[in-house]
């Protein structure tokens, strides 16, 4: 039996999420976001899965060159972080999509002398996020230093959402506005949506949509489950029970002793920590689901194990399954409880958890 913590990855729920993300594109094509190794389900995996996508965004210039090396063919964007010269040169012959935020990379852009190759960019519009960007009165100037430089080819416009995870939040139609009202003749396309904008705001579709954590089959808004958005669970993290005790009244379990036992009761031992990624902030009473039932958290987290009162299950045994996040138990909840976000625990699952794959499609051959 394995009692190291596990990851299953399934590939058909990536892919369902993705005919979500599909249909509510319309005609727009879709950047599936994949950066940060995939939300933290693994690059290669999630590239194969989401092969219906139009295209693949990442944040790093690495993610999109071992992309290209593994022989992926479809467009490459890298989102923030191409700045160098030798960046530039790199996405150039690699034969990346680039968004240009900073004139500082105007500038390296105006250094390099043409080759032949031509790199296409994405010019960041600053629509009120304030990160990163040029505003909407320097957006002409950044224009056009880039239709001046021969290595430069398409000229596309892009931006960002900053609060749309809250459907009600005025920004999300202000930011919309600010893109609209930018003269589109000189763009090849222009890109606006992130999981939030598409599912709750046609307008903000434009050409290229870029959904990032719906694919994973987590929600993107504070106040809608995924289930309701139809969007399925990707990842199941799991481990197993490794030691049941039974514990007196006014035990205290664990570091600090944060949780004492009201009663003699038994206490199950889950062999997974925030060594794996399991948030050590999560609280007494975080549900852990052992065989199905769901068990609260008790006592602080540790680096390899957490404990789980387990009065509600007669005959918790050794070796019993521990799903500590996935199928019936949104990483949405966990997160609200450890007062963080999906993304982060999705992302922070650590390399010494083993990760499986579930219906992966059968390759032709
Ligand atoms: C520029 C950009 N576009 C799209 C996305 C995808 O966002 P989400 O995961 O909320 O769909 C991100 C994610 O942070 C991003 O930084």
């Amino acid at each position: 039996m394995e009692f190291a913590p596990q990851a299953s990855i399934d590939h058909a729920a990536l892919r369902h999420n993705l005919r979500l993300a599909r249909q509510a594109a319309d005609t727009s094509r879709i950047w599936a976001v994949i950066k940060a190794d995939g939300y933290g389900h693994g690059l290669f995996r999630v590239v194969e899965a989401l092969d219906e996508a139009d295209g693949f965004a990442v944040a790093r210039l690495d993610e999109a060159l071992a992309l290209r090396q593994q022989g992926v063919v479809k467009p490459l964007l890298v989102l923030s972080a191409c700045i160098s010269r030798s960046d530039f040169e790199q996405a150039i012959y690699a034969d990346l999509q680039v968004v240009v935020h900073h004139q500082g990379q105007l500038d390296v852009l105006q250094s390099l002398s043409s080759t032949g190759q031509r790199l296409s960019v994405w010019l960041k519009l600053d629509s009120g996020m304030h990160r990163l960007g040029f505003t909407p009165g320097e957006l002409n100037h950044s224009l056009a230093q880039l239709k001046a430089l021969p290595v430069v080819g398409d000229i596309n416009l892009l931006s960002h959402l900053a609060n749309g995870d809250d459907p009600d939040d005025p920004m999300t139609a202000t930011q919309c506005e600010q893109l609209m009202q930018i003269d589109p003749s000189p763009y090849s396309a222009r890109s606006l949506a992130n999981s939030a904008g598409l599912l709750a705001n046609p307008a903000t579709r434009f050409d290229w949509v870029r959904p990032g954590i719906m694919l994973y089959g987590a929600s993107p808004f504070i106040n809608t489950t995924a289930a309701e958005l139809g969007l399925q669970p990707v990842m199941t993290l799991s481990s197993r029970v490794m030691a049941v005790k039974s514990c007196q009244a006014g035990d205290a379990i664990g570091y600090g002793g944060s949780y004492v036992c009201p009663e003699a009761m038994p206490v199950a031992v889950v062999a997974i920590g925030y060594g794996d990624g399991y948030p050590r902030h999560a609280p007494n009473g975080t549900p852990v689901l052992v065989n199905g039932v769901r068990l609260p958290l008790v006592g602080r987290v540790s680096m390899d194990m957490l404990c789980v009162d387990a009065r509600a299950l007669s005959g918790i045994e050794v070796g019993d399954e521990a799903v500590l996040w996935g199928g019936e138990l949104p990483v949405e909840e966990i997160a609200r409880q450890a007062g963080t976000i999906a993304y982060e625990l999705l992302c922070g699952v650590k390399r010494r958890v083993r990760f499986h794959d579930l219906n992966r499609q059968q390759l032709e051959v």
